[in-house]
């Protein structure tokens, strides 16, 4: 089966991590504190986007064109006026006091700007499902399967300061979003002060651990200690180890030689392991 093509996230470091970015028609959900990254992230996707010549919508219910402008001449990303004004990107705020009605108007917007390739970001969903519709499963069941007709969402959730994970608000996007991407900044000013990890990725492999990040102006969000990663994505040689155990391919199963193809195309410490585990069964 051939892999749908990957949304390509934009931030430096992370695609290698999801497994090659994000999965097409999907909600991806960024959770993190205040002052963790959420909206430099964001910003950084719909720049990618408008990169690759897709749609960028921008929604927020805090945050205007004059807001957005500030945080990114801030990073010295100065093409963004312009992408506003060609119309590659759209800026739009909703107000908090009209939350209960911006379901429908929300969604009629996203509909009317997307084109076949459409990047959506809500930044942050937070306010939104605070509200009394969005309480309920279905309610955000619902909304999601909108936003994965319309194009690939990046979500962003308010990690409350008590660090409570179990509110509705917080749960709900956790349990129905396709990927999970936890961003922390515990403040040590050190190494590890900012950390990135996924919590989850439906329907795709993606790195287990916690990767360091820092915020560099000019790139925004620069996810670190992902070398492993490419050494061992180049260095499954299938046909190395099978000499190396003293096995000829002939006398494996073809589907298990399949299993082994497809994790050996993973990017995963355990991968060159598991795969010389799984030939030894063969011969028990
Ligand atoms: N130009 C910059 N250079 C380095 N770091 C920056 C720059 N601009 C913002 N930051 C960092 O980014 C943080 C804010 O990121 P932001 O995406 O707004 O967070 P969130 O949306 O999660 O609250 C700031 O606290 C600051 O540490
Ligand atoms: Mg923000």
């Amino acid at each position: 089966m051939i892999e749908p093509q990957r949304i390509k996230t934009g931030i430096l470091g992370l695609d290698e991590i999801l497994g090659g970015g994000f999965v097409p028609n999907t909600v991806n959900v960024i959770l993190g504190s205040a002052g963790a990254g959420k909206t430099i992230f964001s910003i950084q996707y719909l720049l990618k986007g408008v990169e690759e010549g897709n749609k960028c919508i921008f929604v927020s219910f805090d945050m205007d064109e004059r807001d957005l402008l500030r945080t990114t001449k801030s990073l010295g990303w100065n093409e963004v006026e312009d992408y506003i004004s060609e119309g590659k990107l759209s800026v739009n705020k909703f107000f908090a006091e009209n939350v209960s009605y911006v379901n429908n108007d929300l969604l009629n917007l996203l509909m009317s700007e997307s084109n076949t390739k459409t990047r959506i970001v809500i930044d942050s969903f937070t306010p939104m499902i605070s509200s009394l519709n969005f309480e309920s499963r279905n309610d955000v069941n619902w909304f999601f399967n909108k936003l994965r007709e319309i194009g690939t969402a990046v979500i962003t959730i308010e990690e409350p300061l008590n660090g409570n994970l179990g509110a509705a608000s917080v749960s709900l996007p956790l349990f129905l979003g396709d990927c999970v991407i936890h961003l922390k900044n515990i403040g040590y000013g050190e190494a590890f002060s900012r950390t990135l990890r996924v919590i989850k990725h439906r329907s795709s492999w993606h790195a287990e651990g916690v990767f360091p990040y820092k915020i560099l102006d000019g790139i925004g969000i620069y996810v670190e200690g992902i070398d492993y990663l490419k050494e061992v994505k180049e260095g499954i040689d299938v046909n190395e180890i099978l000499e190396e155990l003293g096995i000829a391919r002939k006398d494996i199963d073809p589907k298990v030689m399949e299993r082994v193809e497809r994790v050996a195309t993973s990017a995963s410490e355990s991968a060159r392991k598991a795969i010389i585990d799984l030939l030894r069964t063969q011969f028990k």
